[in-house]
């Protein structure tokens, strides 16, 4: 039989593969399944041999570059603890820029609002909670996401966001929105410097678009007046590396015949979010 090895034990070995004490923390209270404070205040506690085991694994999985919120399933989004497994996005800290936007934009009446490629229903479930006299519909393809989405909404309590699945306006077809929101596939296939944790790991239909990461973009932009009320609003996030896509996305909305178009910087300085309104009368 092993020996059992102490909290304070396991955080060192935790700290010593992932090289970040905050990060070993977080590690090792998912293993535990006690909180944060608890693993600060039980250093002399024992693992027991089930936790063991799921350290090793985890700690193995970490040191192979798996992304630590997929080896411990769980993300921090927005205010909300969300699920998350390899068939879905890890949400991003930049995409809290597109729900900020989405919140000023939508303001605090009523409204009916789309999310275009939900993945975990990240954005969805940010904007549900923070607006509960909205009614949010989150989309994908992909049916294993939508089921973490459905879940997600199930822990975090929320009742005022729906799932369906379909190839983008195909999930909606007829319907109009007050608002739409959209973090859709826009990394170039080409660009060279994604992360292997992220070539390696994360969905290629969550990351990759053609046409220099544009492609789901033009589809989006485009189609989304045909699914607007007059003077509905549209925020997308996009890339900013390389020749940067604020411009041509821009130059998108403007063709889309949106007014009030702008580009919005994330928490690191970089153009990543445009948004743009209807104009009042439309087809
Ligand atoms: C960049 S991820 C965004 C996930 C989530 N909204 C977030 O911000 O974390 C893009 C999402 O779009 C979905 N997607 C890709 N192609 C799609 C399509 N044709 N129709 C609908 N969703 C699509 C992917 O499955 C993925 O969940």
């Amino acid at each position: 039989m092993r020996e059992a090895i102490t909290v304070r034990a396991a955080l060192r070995r935790a700290q010593a593969v992932l090289d970040n004490e905050q990060a070993a923390k977080r590690l090792l209270a998912d293993c535990l399944e006690q909180t944060w404070g608890w693993v600060s205040l039980h250093h002399d506690n024992a693992l027991d041999a089930h936790q063991q085991t799921r350290l090793d694994n985890w700690l193995a999985r970490a040191q192979a570059g798996e992304p630590l919120a997929y080896v411990t399933g769980r993300m921090g989004f927005w205010t909300l603890d969300l699920q998350v497994t390899p068939d879905v996005l890890i949400p991003r800290p930049a995409t809290e820029t597109l729900v900020e936007q989405a919140l000023i934009l939508g303001g605090n009446s009523p409204q009916q609002v789309l999310d275009l490629g939900t993945g975990s229903g990240a954005i969805a479930l940010a904007l549900a909670s923070e607006r509960p006299q909205w009614q949010l519909v989150g989309t994908d393809t992909n049916p294993a996401a939508l089921n973490i989405a459905k879940a997600n909404a199930r822990a975090c309590e929320i009742t005022n966001a729906q799932f369906v699945q379909g190839d983008w306006f195909g999930a909606v077809h007829g319907q109009r929105f007050n608002g739409i929101v959209c973090n859709p596939p826009y990394i170039d296939p080409a660009d060279p410097a994604v992360a292997d944790s992220v070539r390696g790991f994360e969905p290629h239909a969550a990351l990759f678009s053609a046409d220099a990461g544009l492609a789901d973009l033009r589809h989006v932009i485009t189609g989304a007046p045909a699914h607007l009320t007059a003077g509905g609003w549209l925020a997308v996030e996009h890339g900013y590396k390389q020749a940067g896509q604020a411009g041509p996305v821009g130059k998108l909305f403007a063709d889309a015949g949106f007014a009030e178009v702008s580009t919005h910087k994330d928490l690191e300085g970089h153009p990543r979010v445009t948004t743009g309104r209807s104009p009042a009368n439309h087809d």
